[in-house]
């Protein structure tokens, strides 16, 4: 619903909308229905970051420790050195890997895991790191923008805060930006809906119409997004010519057994590397149904070279490929015929 201020007579009722920076009927909808996905609360907001920084910015004060992982979103550690650090802020940066998060915990305020974590697609273990996080006395914050709640439910293992970029595989039409914190206590969601009415951190009502609409197919997207991701990485092992092969679904990834546990779907990403840049970027000019772009998530493939931004800690010539919803077989033999014309 387009409306900026509600009519309102007379003395103001809590319970109505009031102003379109506190509520707005669309949101309602729109956050009923993503709840449900993981039985919670959803807070919306203008984009991911705007959720991320909504949790982070007011948990975290002078002396507070935030434990944070090496592979992710580069925008959390962006905020971290540039935002936290300043403040006094302690932040401890860990491999992102179960046992380092649990290590690091003691002390912590906020443990905050992106898994599986993009581009590398490490899996950390939600279930053990909450348990270290509590044991702290910290509070677990999960980016689950890569599986949604569809694919993985945070807060059934112990997480404390779910965000996720709907931006990507939620909306999953690449044709708006939103942002989402789901948390089944109602003290935190709160805080979360006052700091979004403070600091404007609003979803649009026309994004949040594209974003409602777009869940009836969450479900169809998210199972060929995650199939064809496997069918892909399972052909790329067996073609041998392509190296750092990540797919949590590989029963010989290193994430496998975690991710087997405690994942519905796979998500829609794999990773993987050319011998150098110049061979990715070949690669990615010679694929027909590909388009080289940094989002992820989309009803259309896409895929780039992750080394071209410098803030990951990848080969030169790593890239991160998104399944869309293209026919399986499709999408595989356009990636083959792409990486033959490159050999
Ligand atoms: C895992 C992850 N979290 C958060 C964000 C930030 O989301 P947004 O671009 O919607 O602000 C992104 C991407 O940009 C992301 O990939």
């Amino acid at each position: 619903m387009l409306a900026a201020p509600y009519h309102l007579r007379g003395d103001a009722d809590a319970a109505a909308y009031v102003y379109g920076r506190y509520g707005n009927p669309t949101w309602t909808h729109l956050e009923r229905a993503l709840g449900e996905l993981e039985e919670a609360e959803a807070v919306t907001f203008a984009s991911g970051m705007a959720a991320l920084t909504a949790v982070v910015l007011p948990l975290l004060g002078r002396g507070d420790v935030l434990v944070a992982c090496g592979d992710g979103y580069p925008g959390v550690r962006e905020i971290a050195r540039e935002r936290l650090e300043p403040l006094g802020i302690e932040v401890r940066l860990v491999p992102t890997d179960t046992e380092a998060v649990a290590a690091a915990a003691p002390g912590a305020r906020l443990l905050w895991l992106e898994t599986p974590s993009n581009p590398r697609l490490d899996v950390v273990d939600i279930a053990a790191a909450a348990e270290a996080a509590h044991a702290a006395g910290a509070l677990l914050a999960v980016d689950n923008t890569v599986a949604t709640g569809l694919g993985q439910r945070p807060l059934d293992l112990g997480a404390d805060l779910s965000m996720l970029s709907g931006t990507k595989s939620l909306s999953g039409h690449s044709d708006l930006l939103l942002g989402a914190v789901l948390v089944r206590d109602a003290v935190l969601a709160e805080g979360l809906r006052r700091w979004r009415g403070q600091t404007g951190a609003v979803p649009g009502p026309f994004e949040a119409w594209l974003a409602h609409r777009s869940l009836a197919t969450l479900g169809l997207r998210a199972e060929r997004q995650s199939d064809t991701g496997l069918a892909l990485a399972r052909r790329l092992r067996e073609r041998g010519d392509v190296s750092d092969l990540r797919h949590p679904g590989l029963e010989d990834d290193p994430s496998h057994a975690v991710a087997r546990r405690q994942m519905a779907l796979w998500g829609p990403l794999l990773g993987f590397a050319l011998p150098s840049a110049e061979r990715a970027q070949a690669f990615l000019a010679a694929c027909a149904l590909v388009s080289e772009a940094t989002s992820f998530g989309g009803v259309h493939a896409t895929a780039e070279r992750r080394g071209r931004w410098g803030t990951d800690d990848v080969p030169e010539g790593f890239i991160r490929f998104s399944a869309g919803c293209e026919d399986t077989a499709d999408l595989v033999a356009d990636v083959e015929q792409a990486l033959d014309r490159v050999a």
